[in-house]
């Protein structure tokens, strides 16, 4: 199964994520749109896990310290790609959210993931293979406090790409 560990967003953020996608919409000739419920920031990306590892995933997951913490949104940014670019709503700097990933990405490293060495760059991800006018510019922020982390199960159910909760942990 394919996994991720991810912060799921509270329905009021989802709804305001959807206004700057409509706003993204308009003035795209082309994108793919994450689907409103699926909105999340992502901490890390396993991939492709066996169920040991799924349970090795579990055990970082339980032990992990982390105290709720404010989460603000205050930026559209994007990625540029080959194909298109993928748009994204930016996270405000935050100590306890970078403390967050630096802990977590450090236990499943000692658990044995091999993870990507790149940056963290804090982000929910809007919009992928899009071609816009559009400008990467500042929103007014909004957001919410964040209580829970979750695990992840990533898959296409009937073409639709589903996230699925297996695990949590609450704070
Ligand atoms: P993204 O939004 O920046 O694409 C589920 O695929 C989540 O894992 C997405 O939020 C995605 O981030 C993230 N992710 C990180 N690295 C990935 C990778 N190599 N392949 C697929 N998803 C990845």
């Amino acid at each position: 199964m394919r996994l991720f560990i991810a912060i799921n967003l509270k329905e009021a953020t989802r709804n305001a994520l959807a206004s700057l996608q409509k706003g993204l919409r308009q003035n795209a000739t082309r994108g793919y749109f994450s689907d409103p419920e699926n909105l999340h920031l992502t901490l890390a990306f396993l991939g492709e896990c066996d169920p040991a590892e799924g349970s090795a995933v579990r055990t970082v997951l339980s032990a992990l310290r982390f105290a709720s913490f404010p989460l603000e949104i205050n930026r559209l940014g994007r990625f540029r790609r080959e194909g298109g670019e993928i748009w994204w709503a930016g996270i405000a700097e935050s100590e306890p959210l970078h403390t967050l990933w630096r802990d977590l990405t450090k236990e499943l490293r000692t658990a044995g993931f091999h993870l990507e060495a790149r940056k963290f760059t804090p982000h929910i991800t809007l919009a992928r293979e899009v071609v816009t006018t559009e400008k990467e510019r500042t929103v007014p922020p909004f957001g919410e406090t964040v209580t829970q982390i979750e695990l992840m199960k990533s898959e296409r159910i009937e073409g639709k790409l589903t996230y699925t909760a297996i695990a949590s942990i609450h704070r």
